[in-house]
């Protein structure tokens, strides 16, 4: 992809979305944000409240998600699933719930502490398929075909290539595998004043 940023502008970029979560995931998705997180957001995102009961609430707590991938389209009994950048790890054990003990799901983020705090939330659920990762989403540490969806919440915005992020996705589906993605996208230009602003990016 042709991208009018420097090496060192996208080294930076990576660098200042490693601190922002790795301060999201010991101090909470609260105040970070300038959209609802947490039981809040996942409540106005209509994520299925039967699911979201049979979860610890502190679990639930830093979800920073922007919307809803499941709202796209079903998982089923024995799915494998890969969450690319799955923060505390809240979609990914919705996904495990989802797809049940015959299925599956591989979480991976970017950001140590935050693959940290998910390993921990792991544990007080009980789930039993579930495996968490440091990896990025640009170069997706599993076999090509691997799943049968790839679900993604609030990350791939995040990502300078996203050609190669989308293409990372595609090479691990299996052929007629889904893509479930929830993001935000740009609608109309930045004001001016805003335009070309390394800041936007992990603001
Ligand atoms: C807005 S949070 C969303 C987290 C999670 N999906 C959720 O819904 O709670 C964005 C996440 O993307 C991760 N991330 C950002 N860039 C990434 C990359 N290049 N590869 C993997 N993860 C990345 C961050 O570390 C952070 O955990």
């Amino acid at each position: 992809m042709t991208t009018d940023l420097t090496e060192a502008e996208i080294g930076l970029i990576r660098q200042k979305i490693k601190e922002k979560y790795s301060g999201v995931a010991a101090s909470g998705a609260g105040g970070c944000f300038q959209y609802l997180c947490g039981m809040e957001g996942l409540r106005k995102q209509d994520y299925p409240e039967d699911i979201l009961r049979t979860l610890p609430p502190a679990i639930l707590a830093p979800f920073c998600g922007v919307g809803n991938p499941f709202s796209l389209g079903a998982l089923y009994p024995g799915d494998a699933v890969l969450d690319l950048g799955c923060g505390a790890g809240v979609d990914a054990f919705i996904a495990a719930i989802m797809v049940g003990p015959g299925g599956w799901v591989a979480g991976i983020d970017v950001t140590p502490e935050m693959v940290a705090k998910a390993r921990a939330n792991l544990t007080l659920t009980g789930l039993a398929n579930v495996i968490l990762e440091v990896a990025e989403v640009e170069s997706l540490p599993f076999p090509d075909d691997s799943f049968d969806a790839v679900i993604s919440n609030g990350v791939i915005n995040l990502t300078v290539d996203k050609e190669k992020v989308l293409g990372e996705a595609h090479r691990v589906l299996k052929p007629g595998g889904r893509l479930m993605v929830a993001d935000m996208v740009l609608v109309s230009p930045l004001p001016q004043e805003r335009a070309g602003r390394i800041e936007n990016w992990f603001q």
